[in-house]
């Protein structure tokens, strides 16, 4: 029996990758042209899939459906697939966030040490639930389990900034700078 194997892409006599052709852009932003130079670094492979969507996201803020429709045809990747990487990691965003972003872990250590009081006394305050954004715009409250910060609990994330040990008085506190 034989088994015909597919030659390994070459690059060419210059060095350079093989030529990577992406699907016309969702739209004349020029943002995209960002996501179509880092897709033709990654050579347009499906494995590359995460990387892409960290990449719109860096870009834009947060993956909507236009963009994980463009990823989908760009990487041949079946959109059932796109939409299932991009819903299963929390990292992903798939609304336009607030100006400020508050993420309250609520993992096992920070559960029991008090997040959940902490979550709802952001609720009341910002009159939102977790994954919402107050009508002004001005922050977006986000859950997670577990930040790796245990030995800090409960611990919220605030614009990137982990504080921890966090109390409800501490939380109104922080609350009042943004
Ligand atoms: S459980 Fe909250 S940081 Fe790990």
């Amino acid at each position: 029996m034989s088994v015909s194997v597919a030659p390994p892409e070459r690059e060419d006599a210059a060095g350079a990758q093989p030529k990577v052709a992406t699907p016309p852009p969702p739209s004349d932003d020029r943002r995209w042209r960002q996501v179509d130079v880092r897709i033709r670094r990654l050579g347009g492979r499906p494995d590359a899939l995460i990387e892409v969507l960290h990449t719109v996201q860096e870009v834009f803020g947060y993956l909507d459906d236009d963009a994980l429709t463009y990823v989908s045809e760009a990487l041949g990747v079946p959109p059932s697939r796109v939409v299932g990487v991009a819903t299963f990691y929390s990292h992903f965003l798939m609304k336009p966030q607030g100006l400020h972003t508050c993420v309250v872990c609520t993992g096992t250590a920070c559960y029991i040490n008090g997040a959940r009081g902490i979550l709802q006394k952001l609720r009341d305050t910002l009159g939102i639930d977790a994954g919402g954004t107050t009508p002004d715009g001005r922050v977006s409250l986000l859950s997670a389990r577990c930040l790796g910060a245990c030995s800090m609990a409960p611990a919220v994330v605030v614009d990137g900034d982990v504080h921890g040990k966090m109390t409800t008085a501490e939380m109104d506190h922080i609350l009042e700078t943004l």
